[in-house]
């Protein structure tokens, strides 16, 4: 896919957008044309890429639901969500406490909830929206040693195609973004922890046997965020190396 400014004019919000997947989101969407607003809890390293590619950084803790409200008042209206913010957690499901499910659902799923609830109200009077939210293929396939994580990705997943469903003839489209392993931060912060066979066990999962980049996530985003892709909507679109074949 070419970058060829196809999303001028259009306002981008990319939470998570100061590093990783989301910073090359925010990346590839400003270089498509779009004014992008990026959105992390840290908002020095969201500063420092926003003045690298003239785009805007905010401080934001999606977890925080009324500052997710007051961001989006005061940065919108967005013609562009991309829920990217996120963070995993790698035990089995007998080593979790509650405490562990109530942050990973507030930061993967409940934010998701926030954001969308925030911006639909101007997406539905401009008769115009793209959603796109990053879930996982664990959300669709589980995950060992992941379990709630998977949930709350499973649950970005079932919550997209409903918002698909009450969108769809008002010109918004909600699409879920199913990354595999990535080479991110997160990513490598986790094989730090838990050894370079959790690394031959992610890349082994997937058709093509390696890791993805956070250039290739950001690709498919882009593209279902364009106008392009004005009939694409309640989708998964997996960029996994085929991990999500046949599910
Ligand atoms: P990362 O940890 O490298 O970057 C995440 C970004 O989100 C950071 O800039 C962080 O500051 C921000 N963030 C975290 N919690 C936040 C909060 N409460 N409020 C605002 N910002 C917050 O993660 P990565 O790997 O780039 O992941 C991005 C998304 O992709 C996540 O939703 C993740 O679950 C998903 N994903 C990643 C995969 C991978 O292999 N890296 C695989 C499948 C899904």
């Amino acid at each position: 896919m070419d970058t060829n400014r196809t999303l001028t004019g259009r306002r981008a919000l990319v939470t998570g957008g100061a590093r990783g997947i989301g910073a090359a989101i925010a990346r590839r969407l400003a270089a498509d044309g779009a004014c992008v607003v990026i959105a992390d809890l840290d908002v020095e390293e969201g500063r420092r890429l926003a003045a690298d590619i003239g785009a805007a950084a905010v401080q934001l803790d999606v977890t925080e639901l009324l500052q997710v409200g007051e961001v989006i008042d005061s940065h919108g209206p967005f013609d562009i969500l991309v829920n990217n913010a996120g963070m995993d957690q790698h035990a089995f499901f007998t080593q979790t406490t509650a405490d562990d499910w109530r942050r990973l659902l507030a930061v993967n799923l409940e934010s998701v909830f926030a954001t969308t609830h925030a911006v639909l109200p101007h997406m539905q009077g401009a008769g115009y929206g793209r959603i796109i939210n990053i879930a996982s293929e664990a959300g669709r396939l589980g995950s060992r040693g992941g379990a709630v994580y998977a949930a709350a990705k499973g649950g970005v997943i079932a919550f997209t195609r409903s918002i698909a469903r009450e969108n769809g003839r008002k010109g918004i489209t909600a699409n879920v973004v199913a990354p595999g392993p990535i080479d991110t931060p997160m990513l490598r912060e986790a094989v730090a922890r838990g050894g370079e066979r959790l690394m031959g066990t992610m890349t082994g999962a997937t058709l093509a046997g390696r890791l993805g980049t956070p250039d290739e996530v950001a690709a498919a985003t882009a593209f279902l965020a364009s106008d392009a892709a004005g009939f694409i909507t309640g989708e998964i679109l997996g960029v996994s190396g085929g991990m999500g074949c046949g599910a």
